[in-house]
């Protein structure tokens, strides 16, 4: 969602500002802005629409300062449009925001009583009002912004420029992650370690209820009652290249790519090869748990989902899963001795935040798995391992999700092995298929004619289902959900067994219908979905391997096959997820969609 970047340094700034928005365009956005001090005045430059527009505004009527602040915006209170979007200022300060002022409606109204005007629908602008208020009525900047604090509720972070205060940035942190950048002589601020990159790879990562001056020799740091505190100085090795397409049309195309060696990194992360044994960072005492509950959101819920087969059919250990939006609210008894485990790319998305805050409360054992160290679930969850991904910047989660199941296989056969529901032996060929599974991704990548073909049926479609069972059943949602977010397909994922209760209904021959069956426990009730699909007219394209191409042959039935390798219970489901990623992928560019940055879409969903 919104994207934040600020520097205080000893050269101009401005272009380098819409540079770092750049890096922040993956999170989704609608409008940006940037706002510098240029001979103690501040100039402000702000465009509707995509980096280019305020690219070409800044390249006609430049801006000149060493201190500025910038901000992608992703709308909540107000439409997009330039008035709306940040930076917002008064004749004394400029601020960006990211996160949502929850009590704006109230203190707008008193700012309003007391005189000052409002030009935007935005939340954000109370703080310019606050700001500015405190600092008429003789207040110091850090004062008026320890005042603004206490006024404002809700989720935010925020960094602010002040007229006079040549060589100094107020940044605040309250929900929303913000990271203070130490360079030669400059200070950096970001929404994330992306957009620092290139300047420096040296941070501070501000805690909860933090606030901080920032000037170029460094930053203050107070903590949520007003302390000076020192946060650790952190180096983050993040590739400068990291933000490039490198050579793709595309970053999710780059990304689908990139699998064979995120998969290998992350699994040899966790498994001796030489050996064939785990070697989990976290000891996890899953002898002890009672009950895994998986919490997460959009793809990383798939992930858990496919999990939950793998930890109750391998290590017998009963798994709930929940979307993080509705476990929030649900009030869902959890169990004494329970574990609840958190996944996410970003580790900021805030539904699965809070959700890990409130299984804290109820004293379940946290475990995250999240892609992006130094992230807010990285430092809450009692245990935490990494995805290694590297960044995703497509909005469409591909190389994280596969990432994800590879931990979560891993983490299964921890579980089995401390469980005793493996023996030493079960294990090792688990694992073989697993050190196999680099490969195999590579060999399935390879195949993109077959996708290309397919790609071209679906793309005339208004909508499309797909069906799967047992670890595919999630990979059919998380096709659909692929080909909903790109290509603007209305699709669904369904249990196939589950399609003769409804959805079956819809079924004609318009209808593009995605079979998942490899071979395995539930082959055969598939293909006779299958069968139920083209006896009703669908067009039916049935991803399989050798032995489903066989039964499919022998029984004469009518469908397209996508001929995939043979599979085991823990690649299956990554295997199969593959050939979706690049179904929704073609299918997008087919119609031409926008596949980096889909309309409405943020990468990191911070509000709830
Ligand atoms: O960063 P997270 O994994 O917590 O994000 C969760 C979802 O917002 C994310 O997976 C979203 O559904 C993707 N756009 C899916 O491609």
């Amino acid at each position: 969602m919104c994207g934040i970047v600020g520097i205080v340094g000893h050269q101009p700034v401005a272009q380098r500002l819409i540079d770092g928005l750049k890096r922040l365009e993956y999170r989704g956005y609608d409008s940006a802005g940037i706002a510098t001090l240029d001979q103690n005045e501040i100039c402000i430059r702000r465009a509707q629409g995509k980096l280019q527009a305020l690219q070409d505004l800044f390249t006609q009527d430049s801006i000149n300062g060493m201190t500025g602040i910038g901000h992608t915006r992703w709308a909540t209170h107000g439409i997009p449009s330039e008035a709306n979007a940040h930076p917002h200022s008064s004749d004394k300060v400029a601020v960006v925001h990211n996160g949502i002022i929850e009590n704006y409606a109230h203190l707008k109204e008193k700012l309003i009583k007391k005189g000052h005007a409002f030009t935007s629908q935005t939340d954000t602008e109370v703080v310019v009002h606050l700001m500015t208020d405190y600092l008429n009525q003789g207040l110091k900047p850090l004062e008026a912004l320890r005042q603004t604090l206490a006024d404002i509720e809700g989720a935010f972070a925020l960094v602010i420029l002040i007229k006079g205060d040549n060589n100094t940035l107020l940044v605040a942190r309250r929900g929303s992650p913000l990271v203070i950048g130490e360079g030669n002589g400059e200070s950096f601020i970001g929404s994330d370690a992306l957009v620092l990159a290139p300047w420096t790879q040296q941070l501070r990562y501000l805690e909860e209820g933090d606030y901080a001056i920032v000037t170029p020799q460094g930053s203050q740091i107070y903590d949520i009652d007003h302390h000076p505190i020192d946060r650790p100085l952190k180096t983050i090795n993040i590739s400068a290249d990291a933000a490039t397409k490198g050579g793709y049309d595309h970053f999710m195309l780059k990304e689908i790519f990139e699998q064979p060696t995120t998969v290998k990194d992350t699994l040899d992360s966790l498994i001796n090869a030489d050996t064939e044994t785990l070697k989990i960072p976290v000891n996890i005492d899953w002898n002890n748990i009672s009950k895994l509950t998986m919490i997460a959101c959009g793809t990383s819920y798939f992930s858990t989902a496919v999990a939950k087969y793998w930890f109750e059919m391998i290590a017998k250990l009963p798994v709930e899963v929940d979307i993080a939006s509705e476990f929030r609210y649900r009030e869902s008894p959890l169990p004494t001795g329970g574990a609840a485990l958190f996944i996410s790319q970003s580790g900021e998305t805030i539904d699965t935040l809070e959700a890990m805050k409130q299984a804290k409360e109820d004293h379940q054992t946290t475990i995250a798995i999240v892609n992006v160290p130094e992230s807010s679930m990285d430092r809450l969850a009692d245990y935490s391992v990494h995805t290694k991904a590297g960044p995703e910047i497509g909005v469409a989660s591909t190389k994280a999700f596969t990432a994800q199941l590879a931990v979560l296989a891993c983490l299964c056969l921890d579980a089995a092995i401390k469980r005793g529901t493996l023996t030493e032996t079960e294990a090792r060929e688990h694992l073989q298929h697993l050190l196999n599974l680099p490969n195999e991704i590579y060999g399935i990548l390879q195949k993109e004619a077959d996708y290309q073909q397919v790609a071209h049926r679906l793309q005339p479609a208004r909508d499309a289902l797909y069906l799967g069972r047992g670890t595919n059943f999630p990979i059919a949602m998380e096709g659909a959900l692929k080909l909903k977010e790109i290509s603007y397909i209305h699709a669904e994922g369904y249990a196939a067994g589950e399609m003769k209760h409804g959805p079956i209904a819809l079924i004609d021959e318009l209808m593009p219908v995605i079979v998942l069956a490899p071979s395995d426990k539930w082959m055969v009730k598939t293909l006779s979905n299958l069968q139920e699909v083209i006896a009703r007219g669908g067009i039916a394209i049935c991803f399989t391997d050798c032995i489903g191409r066989t039964h499919i042959e022998k029984d004469g039935i009518p469908t397209q096959i996508v001929e995939m390798p043979e599979s085991h219970l823990l690649t299956s489901p990554i295997l199969y997820a593959l050939p979706m990623q690049l179904l929704s992928y073609y299918t997008a560019t087919l119609k031409g969609t926008d596949v980096d940055q889909p309309r409405n879409l943020a990468k990191s969903v911070t509000v709830e």
